[in-house]
């Protein structure tokens, strides 16, 4: 039911400007914020100039490439929260498992992670020196965005990661994956709680570099069934956010395709992503009303008419009532989408108001 009192986790100090921080904390607000997940990408021809230069993973480990691009939806549709321009697999390259994108066939790690003895055999490192030129374009950022936008800083969740790590690329169907999982589960839980303990530290030192909030994306939880999740994902999960919880900021979980997976409402965070297959109403239902929630129009929405992106982003807003709600897409924004349904989602969004 909308009209329960929510009780936020922490308050927000009574002069926070960042309409994200106030709707993740829970509060009612004329209009929600709203940021895209992928909203740096290729539907913006300033990326694509940026990308005939310079080749993707370069982009993310310039601190002022990172940065202009990060800057780039903002400028240009005035989005309440930029996200760090970078990618959940980073992190390969410091654990030396290589990393490379394939024009065409997406990422591919050079040397996938199969057995004990290449899960061991994964460094462990330090993200404040080997990731420091991710950190930098932290700085950057915060020191260039205006007070009332918020910096968000991601990772992948370990499950997420350890698909790529292990398959060597696109994860499907998720084979070696679950293969190791089921025969090997100790080196499954090895490799789960190495990642888990990479991604603290990285949070962490995103954080004090200057992110106001940090959301972790896992894009194959949806993958396992239930009770799998429950044995596998969930304990490093609530290992991460209850690590993470005394820093005092937003912790977002983002799972796609997880209709199924009840027990995600014992992950730990603050805020909880949604994909476009889940109604906000059941959201609330799940995931009770003392947390935020973000989503989650069909981003596949924005390939439609201006009347269709109205109406659809309308019974979204309508049904948040705009309490502890911040508007997103369902999944990270596709390619070919015209700048002009941005502008459309931004004023039905907005309707006028800031
Ligand atoms: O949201 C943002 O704008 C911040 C930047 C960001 C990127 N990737 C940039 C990117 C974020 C948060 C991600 C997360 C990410 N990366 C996820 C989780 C979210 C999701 O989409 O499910 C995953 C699974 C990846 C891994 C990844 N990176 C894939 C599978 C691909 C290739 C597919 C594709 O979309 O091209 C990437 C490349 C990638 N990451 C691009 C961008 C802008 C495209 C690179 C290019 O310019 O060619």
């Amino acid at each position: 039911m909308l009209d329960i009192a929510m009780a936020p986790r922490n308050s927000v100090s009574a002069t926070e400007t960042k309409k994200f921080l106030r709707a993740a904390h829970g509060e009612t607000l004329d209009t929600p914020p709203v940021w895209l997940m992928r909203q740096a990408g290729r539907y913006l021809p300033e990326y694509l100039a940026v990308r005939a230069n310079n080749d993707f993973i370069k982009v993310c480990r310039t601190p002022d490439l990172a940065c202009e691009v990060t800057m780039q939806p903002i400028r240009r549709f005035g989005f309440d929260a930029a996200i760090l321009f970078s990618d959940i697999l980073i992190p390969a390259i410091p654990f030396g498992a290589g990393l490379h994108f394939d024009a065409g066939h997406g990422p591919v790690i050079d040397r996938p992670v199969r057995d004990r003895r290449d899960v061991e055999d994964l460094r462990e490192f330090d993200p404040r020196t080997e990731l420091s030129d991710v950190l930098d374009a932290i700085k950057m950022i915060r020191h260039e965005l205006a007070d009332d936008k918020a910096l968000i800083g991601f990772a992948g969740a370990p499950f997420t990661l350890a698909t790529y790590l292990i398959e060597g690329g696109k994860p499907d169907p998720f084979k070696r994956t679950k293969r190791m999982m089921y025969s090997d589960p100790q080196s499954f839980t090895i490799l789960l709680d190495k990642i888990a303990d990479m991604t603290i530290e990285y949070m962490k030192a995103m954080i004090e570099s200057g992110a106001d909030s940090i959301q972790l994306f896992d894009t194959w939880g949806g993958i396992l069934t239930d009770s799998e999740y429950r044995a596998v994902n969930l304990p490093v999960l609530q290992r991460i956010f209850t690590e993470l919880q005394s820093l005092n900021v937003p912790l977002t979980y983002f799972v796609l395709n997880g209709m199924h997976l009840e027990s995600v409402a014992e992950a730990g965070a603050s805020v909880y992503g949604l994909d476009w297959r889940m109604t906000i109403a059941q959201a609330r239902h799940r995931f009770g009303h003392d947390v935020a929630l973000q989503g989650n129009l069909d981003p596949v929405l924005l390939l439609t008419d201006e009347h269709t992106i109205r109406t659809r982003t309308r019974a979204i807003l309508d049904e948040s009532g705009n309490r502890g709600f911040i508007f997103n897409l369902g999944h990270g924004i596709l390619p070919d989408t015209p700048i002009q349904s941005v502008e459309i989602l931004m004023d039905e969004i907005r309707g006028g108001k800031k």
